[in-house]
């Protein structure tokens, strides 16, 4: 059950990966954004000079990864400063004389500040004073730093007055306070000039232990100013109380999001993980920026009177194209599909009845008339997306923030309403809790409710190619397509981008066709296996192709077990080599111990697939098996298409005609994808045996399959996961043996239920047969 929540997540996560978010909301509309602010012009290389502290042990370990991240990205210079003997070649690195490593570094700390004072003092116009432990977002402070005034003497932090234990133990009168280290601290030119050159009388002086507070202090006693007092360093100058496990877990919070600096990374690999995430955040503004200047010179462009859909030839001037790139090569841009409808609160009009778009009530749980379970727990996914959304809409509403001396946090959502719609996007109507906050004036804190009205609108679907995984059969790709940068992927169009990309797997050309042994659990179902074995002839021995078939043949039904293994038999006869061999098995039938027996025939390095006698199948479907599955590399488990059954549709099937099942319609009313089996699947014996294998002690109706999925992907394989069209699963009842455990018995329940027709069939069936429903009850 837990599986099928994780799977739902994974398809609605593509869905909202193509989706570009536009938000109106009803304050918010009606404020004009502040005007930019005006920078003093210092040119990007040398804004600022950023000291980091460390030490010898961690050169190779946090400074090389804040070298390798944020550091080589500051708007000036970087530079680290450890103790006198320090070496490395990895970081540009001052190993200050007559400094040591000890804890608390605070010779390191003023001597560090010296040597700023006394190589660079002219050069910068900031100093930062970082740890090796803190992580910047260099381009938030660069804007933080152009808009104040370097020229007046700064000392900005994190305001700290001491813990309620310090209190009265740093020497610090009721007003005066230190900039606390961990998070940063910033000196602008002027307050280094005025304290540095009293660094050793400072250093002579030292009141306590702690670092920060005595450079508090001696700011404060030479350059005449405190660290600033201000609400908002908290916020953008994060530090977080978790110690080493901070910004180890989920990144996707708010004090992340907001932050310029964040403290304290302790492993190098989180701070790698770090940039990472807030490179992808800078991503996507840059995804919505391009989509959102598309849209205006689509728009710009309509007015003028140009056809949206062929803007790829406008010239503005003679000579002069709108669009110099070709369509389809990577730096083109003039995809008009990939704009996405304009936000407008009557984008969807509907002309009938079934146009019109229904709601889904969301409060504590999710209610929809159109699922199944009209009440139901909210998924992952939807949770997720509406964590984004309510981000999203906070950042708006808080960025007057400063302005208006408040901040508002949110609560918790109320209630809200939503909808989804393929062409249309996603529409929201919450109502949101928040907390109100002046800061400013007149102080107060009050909780208000708000309503948020949001659009996200889907933009034309577009590829990315992901290249690390290596199909040794699959012969190299032109060089040109291999390192297309993603953000210009991005805004190629699905198609264009296909016809330059040649088809992952070149389907003629598998050069040595691998041998697929099928096995085949089989007890009773002898008309079934007529089908199947006739399809085998048709579609494998016939044509030659490269297929063993090992029937586990159950004996418990008789009269079964003789027919087909009389079938079985002809068919060895009828072919000097059909490749199809059977088991004789004289137990109780279950799956897993069955495909065991199988396997126990197969070489170490045999492709293998699993299979059930109801599949009908055919060469494509081979095809995406050899091309699928991967020695030591993937497994395949197809979804395979299943067939409701035929009564309610009022239709028969030739259940013996297999040839009539290859070509099925594939559609809503006829069958469903089944998401949640795990039945069939192709894969090396060697992998299988690696993964443990099946879990044999699972009998009657299994589970097994769905533990060998969770064992598949917990591992290092890759698993590929995808509908496959021409496997058919042919309907037949099941029976819920009345002895199976609780949870075996509602899972056969379950897909019994699952397998009997679509929703609308039922309600239509329902309506019309409501009387017999009548007298049941509650139920
Ligand atoms: C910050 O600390 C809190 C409480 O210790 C923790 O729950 C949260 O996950 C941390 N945030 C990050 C980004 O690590
Ligand atoms: C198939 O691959 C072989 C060698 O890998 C190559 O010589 C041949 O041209 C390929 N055929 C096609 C149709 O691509
Ligand atoms: C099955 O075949 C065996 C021998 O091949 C025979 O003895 C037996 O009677 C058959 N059973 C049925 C039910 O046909
Ligand atoms: C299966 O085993 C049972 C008892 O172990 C035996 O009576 C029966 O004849 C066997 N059936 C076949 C087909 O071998
Ligand atoms: C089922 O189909 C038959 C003929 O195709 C038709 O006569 C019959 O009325 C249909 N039944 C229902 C319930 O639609």
């Amino acid at each position: 059950m837990a599986r099928r929540k994780k799977l739902t997540k994974v398809v609605f996560g593509v869905l909202l990966g193509v989706l570009i978010s536009q938000f109106s909301s009803r304050e918010e509309c009606k404020q004009p954004k502040p005007a930019p602010r005006v920078a003093p012009a210092a040119p990007a290389h040398n804004l600022v000079f950023v000291g980091v502290m460390t030490a010898a042990r961690y050169l190779d370990s946090r400074a090389k990864a804040v070298y390798d991240t944020w550091g080589r990205r500051v708007p000036g210079k970087v530079m680290f400063f450890s103790s006198e003997d320090s070496y490395s070649e990895d970081v540009p690195l001052v190993a200050l004389p007559g400094v040591d490593d000890t804890y608390p570094p605070q010779k390191k700390s003023f001597m560090m500040l010296k040597h700023m004072y006394d190589h660079y003092i002219d050069q910068y116009e900031w100093f930062l004073r970082a740890d090796d432990d803190v992580y910047v977002r260099t381009d938030r402070l660069e804007e933080l730093l152009r808009s104040i005034d370097s020229k007046k003497p700064w000392f900005i932090g994190q305001t700290g007055r001491g813990n309620t234990e310090e209190f009265g133990m740093l020497s610090l009168e009721s007003d005066e306070n230190f900039c606390m280290g961990g998070p940063g601290v910033i000196f602008s030119r002027e307050t280094l000039k005025r304290m540095a050159p009293y660094v050793d009388e400072c250093l002579a002086n030292l009141y306590t232990t702690h670092e920060d507070v005595e450079l508090g202090r001696c700011v404060r006693r030479f350059a005449g100013i405190s660290c600033t007092w201000s609400y908002e360093m908290q916020v953008i100058l994060y530090h977080n109380q978790s110690g080493q496990a901070a910004f180890s877990g989920d990144l996707k919070q708010k004090e992340v999001h907001r932050a310029i600096t964040l403290h304290p990374v302790k492993q190098p690999q989180y701070m790698y993980r770090l940039d990472k995430y807030v490179k992808a955040l800078k991503i996507q503004n840059y995804q919505q920026e391009t989509i959102d200047l598309h849209r205006g010179i689509a728009s710009a462009m309509a007015e003028l009177g140009y056809r949206i859909d062929h803007l790829q030839e406008v010239s503005l001037v003679e000579g002069l194209r709108l669009f110099p790139e070709e369509r389809g090569s990577e730096g083109y841009l003039g995809d008009t599909s990939l704009l996405g409808l304009p936000q407008s609160l009557t984008r969807q009009k509907p002309t009938t009845l079934d146009d019109v778009l229904d709601w889904e009530f969301i409060s504590k749980s999710l209610y929809s008339y159109k699922d199944l379970n009209p009440r139901r727990r909210i998924g992952s996914s939807l949770k997720e997306g509406l964590g984004d959304v309510v981000r999203d809409i906070m950042e708006l509403i808080n960025s007057y923030s400063k302005q208006r001396g408040r901040v508002i946090d949110f609560k918790e959502i109320l209630y809200g309403y939503w909808r989804l719609d393929p062409v249309h996007g996603v529409d929201l109507i919450l109502d949101l809790l928040l907390v109100y906050r002046k800061y400013r004036g007149h102080k107060m804190t009050v909780q208000v409710r708000r309503h948020a009205y949001v659009q996200q609108t889907f933009t034309g679907i577009s590829v990315r190619e992901v290249k690390n995984f290596d199909f040794p059969h699959i012969s190299q790709r032109p060089s040109s397509t291999q390192a297309v940068p993603v953000h210009r992927k991005i805004v190629n169009q699905i198609i264009s981008t296909f016809e330059q990309i040649p088809p992952i797997f070149h389907s003629d050309n598998v050069t040595k066709k691998e041998t697929i042994n099928f096995i085949l659990p089989l007890s009773g179902r002898h008309e079934i296996f007529k089908r199947f074995l006739k399809m085998y002839e048709e579609v494998c021995i016939k044509q030659s192709e490269e297929t063993r078939l090992f029937v586990i043949l159950y004996t418990e039904k008789v009269e079964d077990f003789n027919r087909s293994s009389v079938l079985i038999e002809n068919i060895q006869r009828k072919y000097s080599s059909s490749g199809v061999s059977v088991v004789t098995v004289n137990e109780t039938f279950t799956r897993a111990r069955a495909l065991e027996h199988g396997l126990k025939l197969l070489a170490h390095d045999d492709l293998t697939l699993f299979i059930d006698v109801d599949i009908v199948f055919d060469t494509k479907s081979l095809l995406r098996i050899r091309q699928n599955t991967v020695k030591d590399k993937s497994i395949y488990f197809p979804i395979v298409y299943s067939l409701y059954n035929p009564k309610l549709l009022n239709k028969s099937y030739p259940l013996d005609d297999y040839a009539f099942f290859n070509s099925a319609i594939v559609d809503e009313d006829n069958g469903f994808w089944r998401q949640f089996g795990f039945g069939i699947v192709s894969l090396y014996k060697s992998d299988y045996v690696t993964l443990g294998g099946l879990n044999l002690l699972i009998s009657g109706w299994g589970s097994e399959d769905v533990t060998f999925y969770d064992e598949a992907i917990k591992s290092k394989l890759k698993i590929v996961r995808s509908v496959d069209p021409s496997l058919i699963h042919v309907y037949h009842s099941i029976d819920c043996d009345i002895n199976l455990d609780v949870f075996q018995r509602n899972m056969c329940l379950g897909t019994q239920a699952s397998m009997l027709g679509s929703l609308k069939q039922l309600q239509k069936l329902y309506k019309k047969y409501e009387y017999l429903f009548k007298n049941l009850g509650t139920w």
